[in-house]
């Protein structure tokens, strides 16, 4: 394999390293092309970029491959659970059983939040999107914990296993209370003695006269939901984790800024836009016939929800996974005659045996079957992206550590082409028109 790649630009010829990652993914590396050469390269979408090199998530969109730390997620989904993942995720190793005891024990004693936040929850209006909530509240949390927020990586670096515990444990509470809140509904306190999804689940729906208590299979398919979303490279939420890292800000913010990322139908908002599509769907009588040749006319509010993914040109492994235990859960789960999921069915069945979507690698990814399955468990539509963005913490804790503890790291600043108006004069008011 080359060490360099020449590049020949005007009369300067310059050779740039080529680094290759521990799974063989080549990269050129063209840190000194702008000093150099004084071009920078464009690339819309950061398509072709490496804008980190990272240890925690390995994915190989062509093979349909997701690892994290190097373990596949097929083995985790099969033999490993959400906290598990989480403590492997962030930590690079699999716990040992002493240390998954402390991790588990942190997790419980942070539970709770502060009593003064349900202040917060009540300036609110009370439809406000527990998105908006989910981001407001996690940054607020760093005020509440300002030795853990100094904005001095250095610092915050020697307290991120309480922090990163605070995170996992208190944005599951947060969670909840904004449904809660939303629904004008008395606040649920965390249990001691229930497992992370189900404490969860009872403080999303016990009352005070009748305790929640989840059936196994729901537990376990909320578990594998959050498993399969733990993490997922530099996505555009990850990427902005890193990014409001890069400048120095807290685990807090870092965190709450990628989950405004997470809120776009683009990204974790698709789970729910492929219910409102189906429902849309459903509405109009279609059972999708109707809608597959809509979804190839190219207009961007007529895509095929779920379908598509920036990485994966084949199936994502973890729709694979997921539609597998669905099924193998339709019964528990209390679904059966349910037409949105008649419609899902026929639609996928459509698109791929469909040249339109063919061609363009666009298969079904994770979110296509995510939104049923919350749905299935109960869970509002406008909390799905909430559940996406619970799942993904452990992730974007990883990321931030590594930019974090990167003695060499610099602050993210892409460069533009600019496209503007070339320099021209002030025209006072009165002259213009
Ligand atoms: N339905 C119909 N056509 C589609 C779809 C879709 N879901 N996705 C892409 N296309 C078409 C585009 O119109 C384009 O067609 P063209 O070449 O004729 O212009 C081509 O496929 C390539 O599309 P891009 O937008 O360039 O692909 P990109 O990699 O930028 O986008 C994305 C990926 C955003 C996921 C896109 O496929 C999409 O919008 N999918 C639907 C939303 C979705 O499910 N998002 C969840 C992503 S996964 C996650 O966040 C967990």
């Amino acid at each position: 394999m080359p060490s360099t790649a020449t590049l020949k630009l005007e009369n300067k010829e310059l050779h740039l390293p080529i680094i290759t990652g521990t799974e063989g993914e080549k990269a050129v590396d063209i840190r000194n092309l702008r000093n150099e050469t004084g071009y920078v390269c464009y690339d819309d979408g950061f398509g072709n970029t490496g804008s980190c090199e990272s240890a925690v998530t390995f994915i190989d969109g062509e093979a349909g491959i997701l690892r994290y730390r190097g373990y596949p997620i097929e083995q985790l989904a099969e033999h490993s659970s959400f906290i598990e993942t989480a403590y492997l995720i962030i930590n690079g190793e699999l716990p040992t059983p002493a240390q998954r005891k402390r991790f588990s024990q942190l997790l419980t004693e942070n539970a709770p939040i502060h009593s003064s936040t349900e202040h917060l929850y009540e300036g609110f209006p009370w439809d406000a999107h527990p998105m908006a909530i989910l981001s407001a509240m996690l940054n607020s949390l760093g005020c509440y914990y300002p030795h853990l927020a100094t904005n001095d990586h250095q610092r915050d670096l020697q307290n991120f296993e309480e922090t990163a515990a605070i995170i996992i444990s208190k944005v599951r509470t947060i969670a909840a209370y904004s449904y809660r809140a939303s629904r004008g509904l008395p606040y649920n306190y965390p249990r001691r003695d229930l497992p992370y999804c189900e404490n969860f689940l009872h403080m999303m729906f016990s009352t005070p006269f009748e305790p929640y208590i989840a059936l196994p299979e729901v537990a376990q398919a909320l578990n594998l939901f959050l498993l399969l979303h733990a993490d997922h490279e530099q996505n555009c939420s990850t990427s902005t984790v890193r990014t409001v890292a890069s400048s120095g800000a807290n685990l807090f913010a870092s965190t709450a800024a990628g989950v405004c990322a997470l809120w776009g139908p683009l990204h974790g908002g698709a789970n729910m836009a492929v219910l409102e599509m189906l429902k849309s769907i459903h509405a109009e009588g279609d059972d999708g016939t109707k809608f597959i040749e809509l979804a190839k006319s190219g207009k961007a509010d007529k895509r095929l929800m779920g379908f598509g993914h920036r990485v994966y040109k084949h199936y994502d492994p973890r729709a694979k996974i997921i539609k597998e235990s669905f099924y193998s859960a339709l019964g528990s789960l209390g679904i059966k005659n349910d037409p949105l999921l008649d419609i899902a069915m026929r639609l996928e069945a459509a698109a791929l045996k469909d040249d339109y979507f063919l061609a363009r690698k666009l298969y079904p990814n994770v979110d296509f079957y995510s939104g049923l399955i919350m749905r299935a468990i109960g869970i509002p539509e406008n909390m799905f992206t909430v559940m996406f963005a619970i799942g993904r913490m452990p992730g974007w804790i990883a990321n931030w550590k590594e930019v974090a503890s990167n003695p060499k790291g610099r602050i993210y600043r892409p460069r533009q082409i600019y496209v503007g108006a070339t320099k021209r004069d002030y025209v006072p008011p009165h002259q213009r028109r």
